[in-house]
């Protein structure tokens, strides 16, 4: 495996869109509370794409404030799977495999066009539309050779590759085309070159001559038991009942902000923040820099003052409410205890 480093010349600044903080979000809510950065493969996914196909250093930087890890954590990650780019791709960014079935199908015939026509791996052509990289198998052997093409329009196969029938493909895009993917060779998907030899009678797939009733054995195949091998009959079979959905009475959304602020920690020593589940030293850093010091303070928080927070710290929707920061912090201030995180147990090995 070789060392991938991050990009030396890199964005001065990054910021993630709305759309894929959303995105992420909804990721995150996947899991507990305390498991956030399980999240983090198809969050550092999200911003590639949002990032224009590769993750610059202020991108994953962003995610680790996002998931309240530590960079070096992130960056451990990113530089291990070679589906993150560290640097620029090109508008269409070509994945070739060379493992053994597509090697022995001809790959290194593609590898020698693709420097031939883009230059060595990772760089990028001159118009800047193509560049490449070799990988390991990307689950398509039976189709081998192949690669992956990823752009704008999202991440498609080509297969059944020649050197030729490879490089039309990329001319095609360079001018503005979308050629379909799959096969390259005439197969429709991994059958015999010619078609397929087996299921291949038509009477299989005549409608007019399925059965429109089920021969007894079929029947009996179908029969229904309990666990305790009671058979289950129309009368035994449990009602279902529609779920009756209550429109809120209260509009909670239209409460107005509270005040939350202070000038400073004015009353007493400030609260450790980080004694609430969910809030780390980067987030208690941004709400002490508006002016949130005290449990009691966060604790007085009403669903308007949540929202309001929750874009002030660059946090997901939903997080301060599922991880129950105010419901923490008024415990807090009234002297309980911190709630603390479930312990991790391991698995008792097999006698
Ligand atoms: S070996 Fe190329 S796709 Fe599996």
């Amino acid at each position: 495996m070789s060392a991938r480093r991050l990009a030396i010349r890199q964005p001065e600044t990054f910021a993630l869109s709305a759309k894929a903080k959303k995105e992420i979000g909804a990721w995150v809510k996947k899991y507990p509370s305390d498991r956030q950065r399980s999240a983090l493969i198809p969050a550092l996914w999200i911003a590639q794409k949002d990032a224009g196909g590769w993750l610059p250093e202020l991108a994953l930087r962003a995610l680790g404030d996002m998931l309240d890890m530590a960079y070096i954590r992130v960056y451990e990650v990113a530089t291990f799977y070679t589906m993150f780019n560290l640097e620029p791709v090109g508008m269409h960014y070509v994945q070739m495999c060379g493992t053994t079935p597509c090697w022995l199908r001809g790959s290194d015939k593609l590898k020698e066009m693709l420097t031939r026509k883009i230059g060595p791996q990772r760089s990028i052509s001159e118009d800047g539309k193509l560049s490449w990289l070799e990988v390991e198998c990307l689950g398509s052997c039976s189709n081998a050779p192949m690669v992956q093409i990823s752009n704008a329009d999202g991440d498609h196969y080509y297969e059944d590759l020649t050197a030729e029938s490879l490089e039309k493909v990329l001319d095609d895009m360079v001018a503005g085309k979308k050629p379909p993917q799959g096969p390259k060779n005439g197969r429709f998907s991994s059958e015999p070159i010619g078609g397929a030899l087996a299921l291949n009678s038509k009477e299989l797939y005549n409608k007019s001559k399925t059965p429109t009733k089920l021969p007894n054995a079929v029947k009996a195949a179908k029969i229904i038991r309990h666990a305790d091998g009671a058979k289950v009959t129309a009368s035994s079979k449990p009602k279902v009942t529609k779920a009756i959905s209550k429109k809120p009475t209260s509009k909670t959304s239209a409460s107005k902000p509270k005040v939350i602020y202070t000038d400073g920690p004015t009353d007493g020593a400030p609260d450790d923040l980080k004694l609430i589940k969910g809030i780390g030293p980067k987030f208690e850093g941004d709400l002490n820099s508006k002016g949130i010091y005290y449990f009691r303070q966060i604790g007085a928080w009403k669903a308007a003052d949540v929202k309001m927070v929750e874009g002030i710290i660059d946090s997901f929707p939903g997080r301060i409410e599922r991880d129950e920061w105010v419901k923490q912090g008024k415990s807090l201030a009234k002297g309980g205890a911190p709630k603390k995180m479930k312990p991790v147990r391991a698995k008792k090995a097999k006698a």
